[in-house]
């Protein structure tokens, strides 16, 4: 490309600044890319050319230069002693067979064996422990070189950082790095919620979270992992992957749920087919069953092709579906007001359960895929757990399907309608839906946990009057409950006691329940570690919000406004009357975020705050402080002027923080 003239310059260089920031925001605040990587990383390229070209236009704020970058060229690159191959795949059961007979071929006489194991869909890692400690954790990358992601898996609670017994000298450990599907389920309710597009499933979820520079990020994401193989291992391997198995699992290595074993190609096929079935129990999301040889002399001996081992394949289960028919899409009113449109179905069994409902997130989503009343469309569950409408079944139409149009007013109150990003909501905050979903959210389990004040006791009290606000559930008396339909004596006193219990409840829940656009469990917990009280954060500024790592300008934003709303502020007061806590009785309670559990730290050097405070903090999250360094000792935080304390730490190989990275781990 010939070179820009210095103004065509100037102004492709602010309109690249804003792409790429507005891209890496979607990336990095709703972990929702719209751009390959590859596209991402030429559009910066691009930028960072032309700010090369013409020095002048380079300026501080420019995303070439921010430190929080994308993580791609930010992790330092890290060597596999032994490089991390792919597997071959097939979808077809002969294929499979064609593979045992080729493995009996090549094994002459000798006797076979097999193991058919899941195939989890996650992030493959690495870990390298050296005299059992773990040194590095590495993504595949390009199977020689990956990414150096230590400081993010050791905030991953089941990865242990030594490992038990006596593993060899250097051992690499394989496997994968998951969100559980119980997790994603969640995390997709959340973002339908407060209108921010789905993830498409648990693995780019997880993809997201590890890639995240920040470990304190990360750490909240409540990753796991699983191990499945070795990689280096020094001294002598034991006879059978089944060993591997048992000493991962001695040494304290989470490993595969099931294990099945077959001998011949039948007993393998029957192995997938059952697999298939168990699957679906797991807690993570599987796309496959991966079938090995067993014996790992004759692994050595097949050895690999260029890409992929000769003595195993991965067979990839088809995603279940099913057909049914699309009979209506009606449109549900959640407790920000986001309208959301959802799929009533034709019952359906698929993957485990039926399914008669199915969200179809935004009204963009139902015209991208041109989905019609009356089509026949495939089901199937993303990530396994959450029903989803794959495509229509065009050819199968006859002229008569509708085309669904979101309605102009709010389907529940009838007031106007207005857009925000891919939802549209609606705007009275007096809409009846609008009112049962906070009351229901604010009862519910990630709030404030009322039990018995469950959806239809809340439509109940909403229809009867009993309850027009938040605060109203305060003021419930036992003669208006039992005047209720179905409603006894006993369950009347225990939901009047639940209710009373909850006054005492930590402020994270009060602050998740009060429905802040944009807070969830997890925001909510951040601001309580970080206000303590419900009247420091109404008084907070934008600015002071920014200050904590996980809130962004949307969200600083929005609780701002929140808290200037005349309405949302006597809701505080009157909850205030109702002896709710706002946080003064917090400080005694065990603490709810265990981030640093079963971590040993040691202090060194100077640092900005006393030892004790820092002490305090690891403390409070669930972390040990000890006075030395040892074999038990899990990270080092090293100040200035750190002496033969973090000499130690390095020979021995324990991650060492300085004051900032310990910050932002804590949150502090
Ligand atoms: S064994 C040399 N076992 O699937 C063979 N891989 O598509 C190494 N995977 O690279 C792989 N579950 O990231 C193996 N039980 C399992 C697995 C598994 C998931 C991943 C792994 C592998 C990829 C191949």
């Amino acid at each position: 490309m010939p070179p820009l003239s210095e103004s065509a310059a100037k102004s492709r260089v602010k309109e690249l600044r804003e792409i790429v920031s507005h891209h890496n925001r979607l990336y990095y605040d709703k972990d929702a890319p719209e751009i390959s990587d590859l596209e991402f990383d030429s559009l910066l390229r691009e930028l960072a050319d032309l700010e090369k070209a013409h020095p002048d236009l380079l300026e501080e704020g420019s995303p070439t230069q921010a430190v929080g970058g994308r993580p791609l060229e930010e992790f330092a690159p890290a060597k596999h002693i032994v490089p991390m191959q792919s597997l071959d795949n097939t979808y077809s059961p002969d294929e499979v067979r064609e593979f045992v007979n080729r493995i009996q071929k090549l094994a002459e006489n000798r006797r076979i064996h097999f193991t058919i194991e899941p195939k989890v869909d996650g992030v493959a890692i690495s870990l390298l422990y050296e005299n059992g400690q773990l040194v590095r954790a590495a993504t595949r990358g390009d199977g020689t070189t990956g990414d150096d992601v230590t400081q993010n898996v050791m905030t991953i609670a089941n990865i242990p950082h030594r490992l038990h017994d006596t593993p060899p000298d250097q051992v690499e450990i394989r496997g994968e790095i998951y969100l559980p599907k119980s997790v994603f389920e969640q995390l997709n309710q959340e973002r339908d919620e407060e209108g921010l597009p789905a993830f498409a499933n648990p693995r780019n979820a997880a993809a997201g979270s590890l890639k995240q520079l920040d470990p304190a990020i990360a750490a909240r994401r409540k990753l796991a992992a699983v191990f499945y193989g070795t990689g280096a291992w020094s001294g002598d391997l034991p006879p059978s992957g089944h060993d591997v198995f048992a000493m991962m699992k001695k040494w304290g290595l989470p490993v595969s749920e099931k294990i099945l074993e077959a001998g011949d190609s039948d007993s393998v096929i029957e192995a997938i087919r059952e697999m298939g079935e168990m699957r679906h129990g797991f807690v993570y999301d599987t796309d496959g069953a991966v079938i090995k040889l067993d014996n790992l002399s004759l692994r050595r001996e097949f050895g690999s092709t260029s890409k992929a081992p000769r003595w195993a394949i991965a067979y990839k289960y088809e995603p279940e579906r099913a057909q049914t028919k699309l009979l209506d899409i009606t449109v549900q009113v959640g407790r920000t007001g986001v309208l959301t449109p959802v799929a009533e179905l034709l019952p359906v069994f698929v993957s485990g359960s039926t399914v008669a409902r199915a969200t179809l997130h935004n009204e963009e989503e139902i015209q991208r895929k041109d989905l019609r009343i009356g089509d026949t469309v495939l089901i199937e569950k993303a990530g396994e757990v959450i029903p989803a409408v794959v495509e229509a079944l065009k050819e199968r139409r006859d002229g008569s399907e509708k085309i669904f149009h979101m309605p102009s007013t709010c389907p529940s109150c009838g007031s106007g309608v207005h857009k925000e990003g891919v939802a549209w909501k609606c705007t009275s905050h007096s809409c009846h839906a609008q009112i049962r979903r906070r009351i229901e959210y604010f009862a519910s389990r990630q709030a404030m946990d009322i039990e018995g004040l469950g959806e239809a006791l809340v439509g109940q009290l909403v229809d009867a009057g009993l309850l027009q606000s938040i605060s109203d559930i305060y003021t419930l008396k036992k003669d208006a409950l039992l005047a209720l339909e179905r409603m006894g004596e006993k369950s009347a006193s225990n939901l009047l006691t639940a209710i009373d219990e909850s006054r005492s409840r930590p402020l994270w829940r009060l602050l998740n329940g009060l429905g802040i656009p944009h807070v969830g469990v997890t925001s909510a917990r951040d601001l309580a570690q970080h206000f303590h009280t419900l009247d420091a954060l109404a008084s907070a500024t934008e600015e002071s919000l920014l200050a904590i790592h996980s809130i962004g300008d949307v969200m600083a934003a929005a609780i701002h406004k929140w808290f200037q709303n005349p309405q949302n502020l006597s809701l505080v007061e009157s909850l205030r009357n109702h002896a709710l806590n706002f946080g003064e009785s917090d400080e005694a309670r065990t603490p709810s975020d265990n981030r640093l559990a079963n971590t040993t730290w040691v202090l060194t050097g100077t640092l900005s705050i006393s030892r004790e405070e820092a002490s305090e903090i690891i403390r409070r999250l669930g972390g040990k402080v000890t006075g030395s360094v040892s074999k038990k000792t899990t990270h080092v935080l090293a100040g200035e002027e750190a002496g033969s304390k973090l000499e130690k730490a390095r020979e021995l190989g324990i991650p060492i923080l300085d004051e900032s990275a310990f910050r932002e781990l804590c949150g502090a």
